[in-house]
């Protein structure tokens, strides 16, 4: 549970990027904050028994109704980046504890957010005199250097811009305590990003300032495996080789769990879970999501070890992150999802075969099942269904505990096995 480097004081998961309801619950369970961005997701977090303390409204543009409700419900820790925000929470929750999302420079992250979100430098002494005229309680900064970030300096640019207010803060009149590195990391990046970010720290705050942090894919990437079913094929004889190439025709896109492609932009990597023919031959194929749209493309060309046909199955990793709750039920499709837990994290399991079966029964989740195994290293499969409806698994991932997807694979493949035994 504990990372690599340890930087931040307190984390609070970014609920957007993956709400299941085990991951929330486990993560609850072992004591982790939430970002939540809506009045839903602040409910749902609520819901598991959360103490509001344990969650930020890390969205700087609020609904007034939103801010209502977090008021109501004692949810006191929010962001801001403009005047006008400032006189809506004034209005509406005036003793809300108040951070100040300043703009980064996110050129290198795969998601944007400074388009959209951050006070930009020259406009924040002004928002402090402003919430100070108004009394408010700002008790801290916060910034995003883009998710996907892909450059771990951008994070102590960011901190040393973070100083420059906390410092103007002071002369406003507050004694700010709160500084919030916000989300960007990744499993691949994450020691280099921790040890800019940790440097950056140490240099220019001291250890009485609280640092939290609001990761998201971080946390969830690779927890989850997407296994899909080919549901259709087509032969294409290459006019210069006279070999064969296919194009594959999966039971999920993205209108589905491959929404990461588009909103995310991810690479989908596959693999063969299980195939019918045993052959090894080398072969060509692009792989095509369900619905009837052409932008509905998973991989445009990939290579793979045999000759696949309906029926077969490919898996896909690191698909954890802003992919089931980006689904849509575009083209009469479903964005159901039920979902294979596996874990053999014994803390891990206990704690969530105590719950799921209350969380089965609440979210409606069908066939969700968790399967503590000594064998199973703690991991995560993703079941899409013939019928087009899909499956999800996790665990813990490699952030959390040691991962082997392998080992979830065989998992899986076990579980078919005995499925197709059913139906003989
Ligand atoms: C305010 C905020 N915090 C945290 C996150 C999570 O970012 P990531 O998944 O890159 O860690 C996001 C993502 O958009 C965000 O907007």
């Amino acid at each position: 549970m504990i990372p690599p480097l340890l930087v931040w004081h307190l984390t609070f998961l970014a609920v957007k990027c993956n709400p299941d309801p085990l991951v929330l619950c486990l993560l609850a369970k072992l004591g982790t904050g939430f970002d939540c961005a809506s009045k839903g997701e602040i409910e749902t977090i609520l819901n598991l028994g959360v103490e509001p303390s344990r969650i930020i409204y890390a969205q700087p543009c609020k609904a007034k109704s939103f801010i209502r409700y977090a008021a109501e419900q004692g949810v006191k820790q929010m962001t801001f980046d403009n005047s006008d925000e400032l006189y809506k929470i004034n209005r509406f929750f005036p003793d809300a504890e108040l951070l100040l999302r300043i703009l980064t420079d996110d050129s290198s992250s795969l998601c944007r957010l400074s388009d959209k979100f951050g006070a930009s430098m020259g406009t924040t002494k002004e928002l402090l005199n402003l919430a100070k005229a108004l009394d408010l309680n700002v008790v801290g900064v916060s910034f995003h250097v883009g998710s996907g970030a892909s450059d771990p300096q951008s994070f102590a640019k960011a901190v040393q811009d973070s100083r420059m207010v906390f410092d103007e803060a002071a002369e406003s009149g507050y004694d700010m305590k709160v500084l919030d590195v916000g989300g960007g990391f990744s499993g691949d990046l994450f020691e280099a990003m921790a040890d800019v970010l940790s440097k950056a720290l140490d240099e220019y705050f001291p250890p009485s300032v609280c640092i939290i942090g609001e990761p998201g894919r971080f946390y969830v990437s690779s927890a989850f495996t997407l296994a899909c079913n080919i549901i259709a094929r087509r032969e294409i004889i290459d006019p210069a080789t006279h070999e064969p190439r296919y194009m594959l025709y999966l039971n999920d896109g993205v209108y589905g769990n491959f929404a990461s492609l588009i909103y995310d932009h991810q690479v989908a990597l596959p693999r063969i879970l299980s195939k019918s023919n045993q052959s090894i031959v080398c072969t060509r194929y692009s792989l095509w999501g369900p619905s009837c749209d052409g932008i509905d493309r998973i991989t445009e060309s990939c290579v793979l070890q045999g000759r696949l046909n309906v029926g077969d199955w490919l898996y896909f990793e690191e698909m954890g992150a802003y992919t089931s709750c980006c689904a849509t039920k575009f083209n009469g499709f479903n964005d159901n999802h039920d979902v294979l837990y596996v874990s053999s994290d014994r803390g891990a399991a206990e704690l969530l075969l105590k719950e799921h079966i209350e969380i089965q029964m609440e979210n409606g989740l069908k066939n969700a099942s968790i399967f503590p195994s000594t064998v199973v290293t703690s991991s995560s499969t993703m079941i899409c269904h013939e019928d087009g409806a899909g499956s999800y698994g996790m665990a813990a991932n490699r952030q959390l505990a040691d991962t082997e997807p392998l080992m979830a694979r065989i998992f899986v493949e076990s579980l078919f096995a005995q499925q197709a035994l059913h139906r003989n």
